[in-house]
């Protein structure tokens, strides 16, 4: 079915956190949501530049320090957003790093798993005492047709080992992480009979800064032709993290894709998965390392009954 950013409906009443909102496809979901009248929190490492762009936005928008590459951060991050606003709406985990600078993060996670999935698994769980309650709430979740390439196996020595600054298997494997991530939570939210629905969508591709990472050598004209060809403005790119987000007929455990020339054009449809993400013991497993390397557990209480009550 045909869908544009006329058809969000208004998000008038709802509060909407996206994580890299300063930049590319994120500030382009950011931009969309607060134009339909979303309260829009930007979630950024860099308050100075979050402010800029959230001020910039056409509706009520909000800056929370953020960094995924922290776990220290994340908890300080999910605490402030259930005390200042009590409930989520959607969540939509978009930041993300390819080719970084360092090999590892604060934690001693390899910096993609630890950014792109560890950080926003953290995130999430400790955010839904905020949204399990909201009717409609949403959790989108940014992955990457370069999920294809990744064949999953993931564990705890994997998680902390390896220089992955200039592999494309380690972002591959983040973006796989990504998309096991958000089915493995839909089918919890689902079991609980939480209000909530888990997605996943990517973008196709767009010419952003993430492609300024230090990209090894052979790769770099296969990605400068790839985008010169494929690449969409970050406006088209965020469609379909905009439909996941916002179209209550899409349901939990969708992953969505621009449905044409290889998922890189066209209206937001649904996306072809590789086989590794549709494979529920993999998705259990990952879910059990994720929890037992960030030490964030499901089901672990995160509001007060007390402070559930004041911003019930
Ligand atoms: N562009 C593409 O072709 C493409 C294709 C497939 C999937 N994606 C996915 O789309 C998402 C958005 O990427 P983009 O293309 O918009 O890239 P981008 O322009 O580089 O934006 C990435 C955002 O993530 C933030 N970020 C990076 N590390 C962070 C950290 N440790 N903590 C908090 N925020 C952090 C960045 O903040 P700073 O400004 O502080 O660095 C920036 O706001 C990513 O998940 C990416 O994997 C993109």
């Amino acid at each position: 079915m045909a869908w544009s950013t006329t058809d969000i409906p208004c998000q008038r009443g709802r509060v909407a956190l996206v994580t890299g909102g300063s930049a590319g496809i994120g500030l382009a979901t950011a931009r969309a949501l607060a134009a339909r009248g979303a309260r829009t929190v930007l979630a950024c490492r860099d308050v100075d530049r979050g402010r800029a762009a959230a001020a910039g936005l056409a509706g009520p928008a909000d800056v929370v320090r953020l960094d995924l590459g922290s776990l220290e951060s994340v908890r300080r991050a999910a605490a402030e957003v259930r005390d200042r606003y009590g409930r989520l709406d959607v969540l939509v985990n978009n930041a993300g790093v390819m080719f970084p600078p360092r090999p590892y993060t604060e934690d001693g996670f390899e910096t993609h798993f630890g950014v792109n999935h560890l950080g926003h698994f953290a995130l999430t769980v400790l955010l839904l005492d905020a949204m399990r309650q909201v009717p409609g709430s949403r959790i989108v979740t940014v992955t990457s047709l370069a999920h294809r390439i990744a064949p999953g196996g993931f564990d705890a020595a994997g998680a902390r080992s390896g220089d992955g600054r200039r592999s494309v298997a380690a972002y591959g494997r983040s973006k796989l992480a990504n998309l096991m991530f958000s089915r493995e939570l839909q089918r919890r939210l689902a079991d609980e009979g939480a209000e909530t629905v888990s997605l996943a969508a990517h973008p196709g591709l767009s010419a952003t800064a993430l492609w300024h990472g230090d990209a090894p050598a052979p790769l770099r004209p296969v990605g400068r032709a790839a985008l010169r060809f494929l690449a969409r403005p970050p406006g088209r790119a965020a469609e379909p993290v905009l439909r996941a987000a916002t179209d209550h007929r899409v349901p939990g455990g969708a992953h969505l894709a621009p449905g044409r020339l290889v998922e890189t054009r066209g209206a937001p449809a649904p996306a072809r998965s590789s086989r590794v993400s549709r494979d529920a013991r993999a998705q259990l497993d990952l879910w059990e390392l994720s929890e037992e390397l960030t030490g964030v557990r499901y089901g672990q209480r995160t509001t007060s009954p007390r402070a559930a009550r004041r911003h019930g």
